[in-house]
């Protein structure tokens, strides 16, 4: 290293503390509750945001390289270098950083997140992307197969809708098993049974430990069998279909790219409660929300930038994938300074999309999705960017809109848990998913009626 900006070993404690650990201990790849529960207590991002603020403004734009013994270390501080490091992808930065191959490959080892350099022809990181590009249909606001999807996502949402009624509460707990039936359904059809996702949070679990969680490779092989089953009998009109379509050869190892998406699509239902619990406090956002949802057919699959703008903004404010990594496969040269291969280079997006000197910073503002602002910032990047961006996006934001439209043509919901998110008051910088609920209430919109079937239970 010469000349690249070192933080003292009282600020690189300082980091460990305040950014990584409560990333870490919040659950890098399963959310754990108890610590969410307590980051939000403690706005935990905030303190995280201040201090990276602190010491970008002390040392510069960085990298910022820690004083870590062992392992070279630098935290990207400035939004130009998030850009160049995502664009630089995969080589001279490769996605498959040590410590993120060590958590992910506990459950899928082969994924192209954790496909690598030298590999990358030997792997075929650019045939799995590919493919994974080509079932997901990165490129296409709606997927060919979006008419299939939505009677499920439909169905689904009405049985859980039916619940909140009964119970009189929506709370994350049934949420989550909504969503986790739906996403088996959107992969297999029929083909999958619960234990088969029991299994794969089992092992996310362990990947919350990385290196120190134990290896499990008894368990991982029975998973991926259990895939290869479910991927076979995929049913029409779904996902795992279309993966058999590919005719993928065993050396691209399917079943982990498919492990990677049920993994993924968690996001998805979180972002689907924040929005919901961000629109329940915004009433104005909710009424244009619904004037657009007014102007479409709901029975056919629709892009809905409004509402995609809020999914989005939601992944701003709380991005599920709150740190990227990437390791140099060589030196690089950053300003007056280099730092050497091998470095690992940690983006913490909050610092970024959290930025008090931007105005939109704690406050909801989804028109920055829809006005280009969010487009010209390199660092505004809850799907990742360059090469590596998410090829799942846009079928997220699909499911995600398409499962928030009909909860909100049924139901007003309204926020009935003591999360702190308030109307006309700064967003909060941590809100824990887990701990919110919402009360339905008759919908009312002039040119929407609820359903025959859910209306109902309000006489
Ligand atoms: C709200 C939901 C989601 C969010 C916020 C999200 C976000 C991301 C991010 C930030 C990355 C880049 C990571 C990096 O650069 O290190 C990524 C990669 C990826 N995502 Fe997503 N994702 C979501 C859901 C999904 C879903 C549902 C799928 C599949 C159905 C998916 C498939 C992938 C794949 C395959 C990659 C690796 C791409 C590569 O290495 O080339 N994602 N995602």
């Amino acid at each position: 290293m010469d000349g690249a900006p070192v933080a003292s070993t009282r600020e690189t404690i300082e980091i460990g503390l305040k950014v990584i650990a409560p990333t870490v201990a919040s659950g890098v790849v399963k959310r754990r509750r108890a610590p969410m529960a307590l980051a939000e207590r403690l706005q935990t991002d905030r303190a995280a945001v201040r201090l990276l603020s602190r010491l970008r403004d002390r040392h510069g734009p960085g990298p910022l390289r820690l004083r870590v013994p062992g392992r070279s270390i630098a935290v990207v501080l400035s939004p130009a270098h998030v850009g160049r490091l995502l664009e630089g992808t995969p080589e001279p930065f490769t996605p498959d950083n040590a410590e993120k191959h060590a958590a992910l490959g506990k459950f899928r080892p082969h994924g192209v997140l954790v496909s690598r350099g030298a590999a990358t022809a030997e792997r075929g990181q650019f045939w799995k992307r590919h493919s994974h590009e080509a079932v997901l249909q990165t490129h296409r606001p709606l997927h060919h197969l979006a008419p299939a999807l939505l009677p499920v996502l439909h169905e689904e949402v009405d049985r859980l809708t039916a619940v909140a009624d009964r119970s009189g509460e929506l709370d994350w707990r049934r949420l989550e098993r909504s969503w986790q039936r739906t996403v088996r359904r959107l992969v297999f059809g029929g083909a999958a049974d619960r234990e088969l996702i029991e299994a794969l949070v089992s092992l996310r679990r362990s990947g919350n430990w990385s290196y120190l969680g134990r290896r499990r490779s008894r368990a991982r092989a029975a998973l991926a069998v259990r895939l290869r089953a479910a991927i076979d009998g995929a049913g029409p009109g779904t996902l795992g279909e279309a993966v058999r379509g590919q005719g993928a050869d065993a050396s691209v190892r399917p079943e982990d790219q498919v492990a990677h998406w049920l993994f993924a699509f968690d996001a998805a239902g979180i972002a689907i409660a924040r929005t919901l619990a961000l629109l329940a406090v915004h009433p104005g956002h909710r009424l244009a929300a619904l004037n657009e949802l007014a102007t479409e057919d709901p029975d056919e699959p629709a892009e809905l930038p409004f509402l995609r703008a809020c999914a989005l903004e939601s992944l701003r404010l709380w991005p599920t994938t709150p740190m990227l990594l990437r390791d140099g496969t060589e030196p690089t040269r950053w300003g007056g300074g280099s730092l050497p291969g091998g470095t690992a280079f940690l983006v913490y997006t909050p610092l970024f999309h959290r930025d008090p000197a931007r105005r939109y910073a704690d406050r909801f503002a989804p028109e920055i999705w829809v006005d280009g602002t969010a487009e010209e910032d390199p660092a505004l990047v809850p799907f990742g960017g360059g090469p590596a961006r998410c090829p799942g996006r846009n079928l997220v934001l699909f499911s995600v809109t398409s499962a928030l439209a009909r909860l909100l043509r049924e139901r007003e919901w309204r926020l009935s848990s003591p999360s702190p998110i308030f109307t006309g008051r700064p967003v909060p910088a941590t809100l824990d998913h887990f701990g919110l609920a919402f009360r339905p209430a008759p919908a009312r919109h002039p040119l929407l009626g609820g359903s025959a079937h859910t209306s109902a239970a309000f006489g």
